[in-house]
């Protein structure tokens, strides 16, 4: 069992958005999450468009809704590929370490893991984190980020005093 971590869903896809193809990369996050014992708290699919991704990744960390936030999709070299800029635009911290051990995990599987761009930022108490758009990709990816999941809520949730609060 987790310990409860808040993990939030965002799918960068423009033909999902349209509807025209399932989100299986989505759905192995969410499975990898509720099977570790993390609670999903929010999931979408949008156009891989830069601005309204990044409106969504900076709304849902300011709501304070999610410990994590993975996305999965738009972090090749194509045009459309914007996610990772969206991700840094609206990160307060880069946590580069993330994309290092994602791309090492990967680079055992494939030479091919070394196109993804992803990042791994903090705003606010939020991680938001960028994995490929593959299912296998994301399936590689949840095999090094879900070990790190508590701990990262536990350091952005902070130090607690005796009454549970936040100090
Ligand atoms: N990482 C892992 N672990 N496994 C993979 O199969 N595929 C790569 C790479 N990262 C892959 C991976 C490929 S082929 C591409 S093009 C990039 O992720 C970017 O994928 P995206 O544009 O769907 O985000």
């Amino acid at each position: 069992m987790g310990t409860m971590t808040r993990v939030a869903i965002l799918t960068a896809s423009d033909s999902g958005a349209r509807g025209d193809r399932a989100d299986a990369s989505g759905d192995v996050i969410a499975t990898r999450c509720i099977e570790a014992g993390h609670t999903l708290v929010r999931r979408a699919i949008l156009g891989d468009d830069r601005a309204s991704l990044a409106a969504a990744l900076a709304g849902w960390c300011d709501e304070g809704i999610a410990d994590v936030i993975i996305t999965t999709g738009g972090t090749g070299l194509t045009a459309r590929d914007v996610t990772p800029e969206a991700t840094r635009e609206i990160g307060e911290r880069e946590v580069p370490g993330i994309p290092i051990a994602l791309a090492l995990g990967g680079l055992r599987k494939t030479p091919f893991a070394a196109l993804s761009r992803g990042a791994a930022v903090t705003r606010g108490v939020t991680l938001v984190v960028n994995l490929p758009g593959s299912p296998g990709a994301v399936a590689e990816g949840m095999d090094v980020l879900l070990p790190l999941l508590d701990h990262v809520a536990e350091l952005l949730r902070g130090p607690v005093n005796h009454d549970g609060r936040q100090m």
